[in-house]
């Protein structure tokens, strides 16, 4: 088994391997509602789900990996859930932090952060200090409170307060994601095949590639198809192929 994933890693590494991947993790509620159980449930197994993804990206030379974790919409849910949710992230931070320094991994949270409980932000704020690394494996960015279109009305006002223009130039550098390149392939589970206002900016020529398994179902086996589906691409940007 071990020498057949190793083979696999191999294989892809002699190809193009995206340097920034997204994901929408996704279809936590509908893995639990399938086996009976209540969807925080899946939540929980959606953060092993996670731990995996992490893996395969670093044994890639994956540099980003941007996930959305909670968007400015999923306030909308029941209070139990989001507050099952919240504690679930500080869980995993108080867990991972020194597990994530070993293997050369850098956090950071965007999106509203202003949004959560002060504790859950000073924990942010120290994973992201303690997992700082001038030359990290992969950044893992964890997207909260996130939304595609806040971010972009946010980033306009901040350009206008600054005194520029807004343009295609200066309106990236006040997103919350300033600073990375564009994510080149962009996973999507649960056989849901939207955006849910992720990334609307940075995703304009991103690879999709959207796959039926929920989130808690989601392998190391599964990033690679992903990864060899990006590698069978052509992308144009608008221009004519090679
Ligand atoms: C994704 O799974 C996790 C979050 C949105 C936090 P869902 O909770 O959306 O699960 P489904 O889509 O209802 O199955
Ligand atoms: C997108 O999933 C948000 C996250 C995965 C965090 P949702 O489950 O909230 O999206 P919709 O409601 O299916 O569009
Ligand atoms: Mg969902």
């Amino acid at each position: 088994m071990k020498f057949w994933v190793d083979i696999q890693r191999r294989r892809l590494r002699r190809g193009k391997i995206p340097e920034h991947v997204a994901v929408i993790m996704d279809g936590n509620g509908t893995w639990a509602a399938r086996r009976g159980l209540p969807r925080s449930a899946g939540h929980a197994r959606g953060a092993d789900a996670l731990r995996r993804t992490l893996t395969e990206a670093a044994a890639l030379g994956v540099k980003y990996l941007t996930v959305y974790a909670f968007s400015t919409e999923n306030w909308k849910r029941p209070p139990e859930e989001i507050n099952y949710l919240l504690n679930l992230f500080m869980e995993y931070l108080r867990k991972e932090t020194t597990e994530l320094v070993r293997n050369k991994i850098t956090v950071r949270f965007l999106g509203g952060l202003e949004r959560f409980a002060p504790e859950l932000q000073e924990l942010m704020r120290k994973a992201e200090v303690e997992t700082r690394n001038p030359r990290p494996l992969v950044t893992i960015n964890i997207m909260l409170n996130y939304g595609g279109r806040d971010e972009l009305v946010r980033a306009a006002n901040q350009v206008l307060k600054s005194g520029r223009e807004v343009t295609e130039a200066a309106l990236p550098d006040y997103l919350f994601t300033a600073g990375l390149p564009d994510p080149d392939l962009l996973i999507r589970t649960s056989g849901q095949l939207r955006l849910s206002n992720f990334l609307l900016w940075q995703s304009a020529y991103t690879e999709f590639w959207f796959t039926p398994q929920c989130w808690p179902d989601f392998s190391g086996r599964s990033f690679r198809q992903a990864v060899r589906s990006f590698q069978r691409r052509q992308r144009r940007r608008g221009g004519v192929s090679a």
